[in-house]
């Protein structure tokens, strides 16, 4: 088990010192000024732009290393809502009074991943964020002319990252290789940086998949090991390459050189091992890894610990892997993960429901979830036994018809024929108030037909 306990080389060999940072001279020198000057610039954040791989998130962790600042770092996937910028801003703001004057850097790593809808409001929560920071922002992004970052192009200093040149990747390759003691042809060296292009990430990852499998590093092995990365393995063929992997680097490979991201090659496993391994103590073992890398996965979401993540996928991979006695190459019908497909299936119920949650939690001052819990069941017995009822919350609460429907099931006709009759009723009330405050203006009509249904509790809520 000692492989488990690696760390991957990306991580062990992240720069830790400006200098560190090979190439990208321009970016550091434009940085280190704007941050150095602030909050006397131009603009209040920076968004450091390149392809994927070049440093950005490197050059901003040694930057904060060597000139001791905080650095309070956030993946797009914790800045989804409005509500965690907030938090984040809030919480930077704080700290500073408990822990007395170090500075901090509040870094949005990869802005560009916050995607369509959902995420609006992030954006929004950003540039919010910088207009009140106290604390340098930057963020990082690969693709600079991405539509969605137009509304930060007037408040940051956008600073470019070159691709890395073949060299570049080379010295940083020699300097892992001797850190390592690792013998290393310089041709193979010469071959993982051109197939890289540019991305020292995936380039350091290949020399660590062949290092490990074979301890030496040549440029024949090079070319035997390292498949030709014009085409990603679909999951079936990720699966396969998996569970006939006779060594742990063979799995973590397969791993790596999927389309499957890591939580998704999860869902693949776990619905598939049963159908690939049949021994009952190597099936207990499989599932016994799984259910381990999921453990981590949920710390890595609970204590934001990504270098957790390699556990994770030594688990997955390896531990799956390695679960058989004797790795076979044997012919199984795979599955595709029900838990995928009802999620997918589930998307516009769940996300209904999410709403309803909100809107319900905004008024009556709780989570969501204690909504969820608490709240909906007996709304629903609400919708489904007394439409009359029903309808007034409909209204005071103004759902939308998809809510009523979701609420109330097979009584959405009774429900929504009150909701029809309330808010006429309602609009009439408002406008014979409305004709009442002129003076001497007569409305009996009006007048009468409010008498049939005195609203004034609802009336009064909807006020509010
Ligand atoms: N310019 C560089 N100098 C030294 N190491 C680098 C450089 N660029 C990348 N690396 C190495 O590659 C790994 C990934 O780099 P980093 O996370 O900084 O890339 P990035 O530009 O933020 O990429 P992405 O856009 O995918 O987030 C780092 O851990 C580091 O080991
Ligand atoms: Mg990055």
């Amino acid at each position: 088990m000692s492989m488990i306990r690696r760390v991957p080389w990306v991580i062990k060999y992240r720069p830790r010192r400006i200098n560190d940072v090979v190439n990208q001279e321009e970016a550091k020198r434009k940085l280190l000024a704007w941050i150095k000057s602030w909050p006397n610039v131009k603009k209040k954040a920076a968004l450091l732009w390149g392809p994927p791989g070049s440093g950005k998130t490197s050059l901003v962790e040694a930057i904060a290393k060597e000139l001791k600042y905080e650095l309070i770092e956030m993946n797009a996937s914790d800045f989804r809502r409005a509500s965690d910028i907030e938090r984040i801003a809030i919480t930077a703001a704080r700290r500073t009074s408990i822990f007395g004057a170090r500075s901090k850097i509040i870094l949005l790593d990869e802005v560009d991943g916050l995607q369509g809808r959902a995420d609006l409001g992030g954006l929004e929560a950003i540039v919010k964020l910088i207009e009140i920071s106290r604390h340098p922002v930057i963020m990082t992004a690969n693709d600079p002319w991405d539509p969605k970052l137009r509304p930060l192009r007037n408040i940051a200093e956008f600073i470019e990252f070159k691709k890395l040149r073949e060299s570049d990747v080379v010295k940083v390759l020699k300097r892992i290789c001797s850190a390592e003691n690792l013998v290393c042809e310089e041709d193979a060296l010469r071959f993982i940086a051109q197939r890289s292009e540019g991305d020292l990430r995936s380039a350091i990852n290949d020399l660590e998949a062949i290092a490990e499998g074979v301890g030496k590093v040549s440029l024949n092995i090079a070319k035997t090991i390292l498949r030709p990365r014009d085409r990603e393995h679909n999951p079936f063929e990720t699966l396969r390459a998996i569970f006939s992997s006779k060594y742990a680097w063979q799995a973590k490979l397969a791993a790596s050189q999927s389309q499957l991201d890591y939580d998704q090659l999860i869902e693949w496993l776990n619905e598939n091992v049963p159908y690939y391994i049949t021994d009952y103590e190597e099936l207990w073992r499989a599932y016994e890894a799984l259910s381990r890398a999921s453990v981590y996965r949920g710390r890595i979401i609970k204590s934001g610990n990504w270098d957790l993540l390699s556990y994770v996928m030594d688990l997955a991979t390896a531990g799956v892997a390695l679960s058989q006695k004797v790795p076979r190459y044997k012919w199984a019908r795979l599955k595709f993960p029900e838990k995928i497909k009802r999620m997918a299936e589930t998307k516009e119920v769940r996300e209904l429901r999410e709403e309803i949650a909100g809107l319900i939690a905004r008024h009556i001052h709780t989570s969501r979830r204690l909504v969820k819990s608490d709240v909906l069941p007996f709304l629903r017995v609400i919708f489904e036994n007394n439409p009359r009822y029903a309808a007034k919350i409909a209204l005071g609460l103004n759902m939308t018809d998809k809510m009523i429907q979701y609420l109330a099931g097979s009584k959405y006709n009774e429900v929504s024929k009150y909701v029809k009759y309330f808010s006429e009723m309602t609009k009439k009330t408002v406008e014979t108030k409305l004709i009442q405050k002129e003076p001497s203006k007569k409305t009996p009509k009006a007048k009468k037909k409010t008498k049939k249904e005195p609203e004034s509790s609802l009336l009064s809520y909807m006020k509010k």
